[in-house]
């Protein structure tokens, strides 16, 4: 591996109507390869910055609606022309920041370059309807308006995408933003604003705080904004959807946790299943939110598959992001570790078999870093068993032998997460079943369950999501529908056989 530099660390600030501003405590975002390397500088929002900073979407809200859709779209075009400009920058700092591999962080930029492709796109397509009304007389329609300020509070392990499957829809269709990065990638979604700016999307349409739980609850809290979109962990999304349950216009679309799984038929072409059952487990550390902790195995084909998985995964290449030959990097911070590390240990005392015993990586390489080896066991899914049920976040993955396809999907269902799920089979009767049968939001046959397209909806159901899904799905978030109805006839005709005379 040749010698890899560390970037200057960058000066950080919120970006409140067009202005930069610092505030008075600071966080450091250091890199999760290496915590010696510290990426910038970050001011941590106040509940008064994240206020600021509605008061400022709320400023430019009208102008921006009033806005044709066709130009804020063109806007959208310009962006797609910078990032197209920026892919190499973008992922070298996306790989120094949140640890993925340069390759992952290069598809990620593009990820959220097809986000804005697409969203520029929509711009002149059709988006409403013309409808049939009772009275010939009558044209009716359906038409969006936007809801107004969105607050968009977004996670580490997507820190460039997620923002603009979010910020992409609310902005093209006239509403204004508060952007918050998470706390761990502050640098990627400071740049992201500024390329916005350079766009000539205008002060106060989009706007940037930095900063941890205090300044994501104050945007919550704050009666000015209409939408919050969220994607992160079940308890703070949970909470989200509490709190703004007190609010009588409140529009909220949240994705969080998963348990998804890789479900292994007897069928299965083995070569593939295990590629599948390795992307879905180990790529990104485990640490998608629609990564696989479990791989559901046929018990016929169960010691034959794990024999060639196990073998897989210990050929893994862990370390540094920007070393191409490395399949994975570290998790994200020490409190991910500590994580993983304690679920590791639960399996175990849960009487786990233990297949690959993984841990923290400690040698010159990684010593620096939040490296940790993949972690495979085999655990039967019986009551009790909390490692087959819960989110780890993590390289940790499950075997869990199944009987018979209807096993399969009671053992899938019978977790309290819904996003995201894989049926590796050859038999076209059994990938209906487990589509109907399975709970999930993102479905695949013969690939992993990662790797959604940005105009396919993203979300999930239960403790997943609530049915707002992100990406190309999420315009029905961020606006509502309205009824417009046109007389033409010179005097007022009612349906549904209403008497119009009056007197
Ligand atoms: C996430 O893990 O939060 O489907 C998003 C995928 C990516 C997006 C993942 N396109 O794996």
């Amino acid at each position: 591996m040749s010698q890899i530099i560390a970037p200057p660390p960058i000066q950080g600030h919120h970006l409140i109507a067009g202005s930069k501003q610092q505030g008075d405590g600071f966080f450091n975002s250091t890199s999760p390869a290496d915590s010696r390397v510290i990426v910038g500088k970050f001011p941590k929002a106040t509940v008064n910055d994240a206020n600021a900073a509605v008061t400022a979407a709320r400023a430019a809200y009208p102008a921006w609606r009033r806005q044709s859709r066709v130009y804020r779209a063109e806007l959208f075009d310009n962006l797609a022309q910078i990032i197209k400009r920026e892919v190499d920058n973008l992922a070298q700092l996306m790989a120094w920041e949140c640890g993925k591999i340069l390759n992952e962080c290069r598809a990620e930029v593009i990820e959220g370059l097809h986000m804005v492709q697409y969203v520029f796109g929509c711009g002149r397509m059709p988006n409403g309807d013309v409808i049939a009304s009772e009275i010939p007389e009558k044209d009716a329609f359906m038409r969006r308006k936007p809801w107004g300020v969105a607050a968009v509070i977004t996670p580490w392990n997507f820190p460039f995408a997620v923002p603009l499957w979010m910020l992409g829809p609310s902005l093209l269709e006239g509403n204004t933003a508060v952007f918050k990065p998470s706390e761990d990638t502050p640098a990627i979604g400071q740049r992201l604003i500024e390329l916005f700016l350079e766009a000539g999307f205008p002060p106060g349409v989009i706007n940037l705080v930095h900063g941890d739980g205090i300044a994501g609850e104050a945007l919550v809290r704050n009666r000015d904004v209409n939408i919050v979109l969220f994607t992160g962990s079940y308890e703070v999304g949970h909470k989200i959807q509490q709190i703004s349950a007190d609010f009588y216009d409140r529009m909220v679309a949240s994705e969080m946790g998963s348990k998804s799984a890789v479900i292994i038929c007897e069928d299965a072409r083995l070569d593939l299943a295990v590629t599948c059952a390795v992307l879905a487990g180990f790529k990104t550390s485990g640490q998608r939110c629609v990564s696989a902790g479990r791989m559901l195995v046929h018990e016929k084909i169960f010691d034959k598959f794990a024999d060639k998985y196990i073998s897989a995964v210990k050929r893994l290449n862990i370390g540094h992001p920007l070393d191409q030959a490395n399949f994975t990097g570290p998790v994200i911070n020490e409190s991910a570790v500590s994580k993983v590390l304690s679920y590791n240990d639960l399996a175990k005392t849960e009487k786990a078999t233990v297949l690959v015993d993984g841990g923290r990586m400690t040698d010159a390489n990684h010593s620096h870093g939040w490296f940790l080896s993949p972690f495979v066991y085999r655990q039967e899914h019986v009551p009790g068993k909390r490692t087959v049920r819960e989110e780890v976040f993590g390289p940790h993955v499950a075997l869990v032998p199944f009987k018979d396809d209807a096993d399969a999907v009671r053992i899938y269902n019978d977790v309290e997460f819904g996003l995201s799920m894989a049926v590796i089979t050859e038999d076209f009767r059994k990938m209906r079943y487990y589509r109907e049968e399975c709970e999930f939001g993102m479905g695949y046959v013969n690939l992993p369950c990662i790797g959604a397209e940005v105009h396919l909806p993203f979300g999930g159901v239960k403790k997943s999501g609530n049915g707002h899904p992100s990406a190309a799905a999420l315009t029905e978030a961020v606006t509502h529908k309205i009824a417009w109805t046109v007389n033409h006839a010179e005097e007022v005709k009612m349906a549904q056989g209403l008497k119009a005379e009056v007197g």
